[in-house]
């Protein structure tokens, strides 16, 4: 890799595990970037070596089934990392629902919208290997570049964290999954107010989400509803049940949670 090469036009991603290239990455995390979940695998002030490098690997591992992209300018000089995985947490029970996770662009290439490649390369990915059975791309950040960059993502709620960092859970919803929360409100949505304001909420989530606080609101509506009706929202709904399923997994901040 070059040692320093501003205003580079990526050309390539790559998507085979490059153990140099994170070798690299960790580095540079290290040196520049404290607050990164990646920067606790390398000890202070010290090289990073192959074994942090798989002591990474496993701990995304670990997480959930974790790919990563690689991003390389037109000299063959890495501009960053990205990873994304086809599931939240292994045992999340639907499939459909891929995650946009960590991302790193070395501190030369920053700000000159390489991490807008790293993102369209990896739902690129996540819309490949997902097809038809795409539901909804998850991403949580903390980070006003990665938020700017994320136009095409909802915001769902904010993740519930021990840290003070607040991240807010986004969520690309696809068509699909969009309609089918309105349609799966259809037979009830004439009988009971509530329903008809989750409804509402439904066909404006494509272009609006459900907010910060969100899951309480849709949560409220949906008991409200069963209390109203005797209809069960997420028994009825493979939609509203994946949606509300997604939520608690993430999980986002509902009730009495901090
Ligand atoms: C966060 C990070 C990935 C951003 O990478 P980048 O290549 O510098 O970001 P980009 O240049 O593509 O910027 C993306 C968008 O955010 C905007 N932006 C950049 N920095 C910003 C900031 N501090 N505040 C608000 N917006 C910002 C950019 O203007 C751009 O929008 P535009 O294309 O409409 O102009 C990079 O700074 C990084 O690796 N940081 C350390 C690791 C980290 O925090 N990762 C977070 C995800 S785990």
């Amino acid at each position: 890799m070059r040692a320093s090469s501003p205003h580079i036009n990526p050309t390539g991603v790559t998507h085979e595990i490059d153990r140099d290239a994170l070798r690299a990455v960790l580095d540079e995390v290290a040196k520049h970037d404290g607050g990164h979940r990646w920067s606790s695998v390398v000890p202070g002030g010290q090289r990073a070596t192959a074994a942090d490098v798989a002591a990474l690997l496993d701990e995304e591992q670990a997480l959930r089934p974790t790919r990563f992209v690689f991003l390389w300018g037109d000299d063959g000089d890495l501009i960053g990392v990205g990873t994304y995985a086809l599931k939240v947490r292994h045992s999340f029970p639907f499939d459909g629902f891929p995650v946009i996770a960590r991302a790193f662009v070395r501190p030369r290439y920053r700000c000159q919208g390489h991490y807008r490649s790293l993102l369209a390369a990896r739902v690129a990915a996540c819309r490949e290997e997902v097809g038809e059975a795409l539901r909804g791309i998850h991403l949580g950040t903390s980070n006003p570049a990665v938020a700017g960059a994320a136009s095409a993502f909802q915001v769902i709620g904010e993740e519930c964290l021990q840290s003070s960092v607040v991240v807010t859970a986004y969520l690309a919803f696809s068509t699909a999954l969009a309609d089918e929360l309105v349609d799966d409100l259809h037979s009830v949505a004439s009988s009971c107010g509530e329903a008809l304001t989750l409804e509402a909420i439904a066909r404006r989530i494509q272009r609006c989400g459900i907010g910060r606080r969100g899951y309480d609101v849709i949560n409220a509506l949906a008991n409200n509803i069963e209390a109203t009706t005797g209809f069960q929202v997420r028994a009825h709904s493979l939609a509203w049940s994946q949606l509300f399923e997604l939520l608690e997994a993430i999980p986002v901040i509902h009730g009495e949670s901090p």
